[in-house]
């Protein structure tokens, strides 16, 4: 158990160089790539998307990761105060507190999610899920039970466990198990997906290159997706890279990160979409192809309720991974706020965040008022979350690691020339492309 002031910057708060590259795949591989990545690249011209998705992770993803780790271990603090330490003034203590609320705003959500991937994991193994063919009315259904709740509680006290246990006890190991776990199953699901009959349909649905669909708004939509799926703006990336040893190259890390991100987004698609395909079920958008379009397909499959019960274990681990890094960046947080110990600051965000995420879950049919602009407040966290704040604060990122930080050649580790080919992102690419994304999603510029 951990000590009682155990701040970020102690030398037991510390990943193995590998326990780390896992910790930060754990949380870049999480709901975004398992049904929002397979569907905006199928809908936007297969295979010329995920080109562009590559593009947009190599120009702006990797080189804005690299500087929140940079930042982070050589703030050495949490997310809320690396910029200040590192020579910010006090304006960017705001940016810094921006970067502990966004986390806590996408936790309470997020947590719902990842109370329904449980949910539906053992729906699924228990053959329950495929007992009345209606599987909208069914997802309906839960979603205005009481079922959410308990599940979200359920969620936030398996994630609360694992950082009570602290940095390399709890989120390193628990990487360490979860992460070849999830490529195991990914791996053995990929397979059953693609000897379906009919599977190459879906196959060449998802990665047969049409660059005729492909619009200014869909590079858009792979630049906000890249940054989503890496985990950036969330503080995720600082709050870990307080706690990697000074020797590690966070160049390669970072490489590392982005490739394992990439793999588990097409093997995700490799299953979704032959799955579907072969089933003659339309992928449709978001939540309903996974928790309405999946069932359905696996009920027609043999042996469906094993196989539709690990393809929802596998959803629950990712999603349980990326939850984990997420509630890591308020309690890193509380702990050097307030001087609480890491248990006390566990459970104390956890049980705020929990309560503050049950309107949200009430709002998804339970009380039917709980709507404003015809969005659920659900909805609303969800879109002011990824379409203001987060880009908002990668814009602010690319800002204090390009224009402000005086030491940012020495913190970054990197050799010359692919020194200046960051600077040179972080001065003159990423931050234009993340501010014409803040134009785009929050409705200010229109395509
Ligand atoms: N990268 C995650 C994903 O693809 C995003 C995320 C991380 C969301 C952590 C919530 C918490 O789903």
């Amino acid at each position: 158990m951990s000590t009682s002031n155990n701040r970020s910057g102690s030398t037991k708060e510390r990943f193995s160089r590998f326990g780390f590259i896992l910790a930060a795949i754990g949380s870049s591989v999480g709901l975004g790539n398992m049904w929002k990545f397979p569907y905006i690249t199928g809908e936007n011209g297969g295979a010329a998307f995920f080109l562009l998705f590559i593009v947009c992770l190599v120009l702006v993803g990797l080189p804005v990761l690299l500087a929140e780790l940079a930042i982070g271990r050589n703030g050495r603090a949490s997310a809320a105060s690396s910029f200040v330490r590192l020579g910010g003034g006090p304006a960017w203590r705001g940016a810094g507190l921006l970067q502990v609320l966004t986390p806590f705003l996408i936790l309470s959500f997020y947590i719902i999610v990842v109370g329904w991937t449980l949910h539906y994991a053992i729906l699924a193994f228990s053959g329950r899920l495929f007992a009345d063919g209606d599987f909208g009315g069914a997802f309906t259904a839960f979603s205005s039970s009481y079922w959410p709740l308990i599940w979200q509680a359920i969620s936030m006290v398996l994630v609360g466990l694992v950082i009570a246990k602290g940095v390399a006890g709890g989120i390193e190991k628990f990487n360490k198990i979860l992460i070849p776990s999830m490529a195991v199953l990914l791996v053995l699901l990929m397979v059953r997906s693609v000897t379906l009959p009919g599977a190459s349909e879906g196959v060449s649905f998802f990665l047969q290159p049409d660059f005729s669909v492909l619009t200014p708004e869909s590079a858009l939509i792979a630049l906000g997706h890249a940054f989503f799926s890496l985990s950036l703006g969330m503080g995720i990336l600082m709050t870990y890279g307080a706690y990697v040893d000074k020797n590690q190259s966070l160049g390669t890390a970072t490489v590392a990160i982005g490739v394992g991100d990439l793999l588990y987004a097409l093997i995700a698609g490799l299953i979704i979409f032959p799955t579907t395909f072969s089933f003659g079920i339309a992928p449709d958008e978001g939540a309903r192809l996974v928790f309405i379009a999946l069932p359905a397909a696996f009920s027609a499959m043999p042996l469906g309720s094993l196989f539709g019960g690990l393809f929802f274990a596998l959803l629950a681990i990712a999603a349980l991974t990326s939850a984990v890094s997420i509630l890591e960046v308020p309690v890193a947080f509380a702990k050097e706020q307030w001087g609480w110990s890491r248990t006390r600051a566990v459970y104390t965000v956890a049980f705020i965040c929990f309560l503050f995420g049950v309107p949200l879950a009430l709002s998804n049919g339970l009380v039917p008022g709980l709507m404003i602009g015809g969005r659920t407040l659900f909805d609303w966290v969800d879109f002011i979350t990824a379409n203001i704040l987060l880009p908002l604060i990668g814009l602010l990122i690319t800002i204090f690691a390009g224009y402000r930080w005086k030491n940012v050649a020495e913190a970054s580790g990197l050799r010359p020339v692919w020194f200046r080919l960051w600077l040179f992102s972080l001065r003159y690419i990423a931050p234009i492309l993340m501010l014409l994304v803040l134009l785009y999603t929050s409705g200010v510029l229109s395509i």
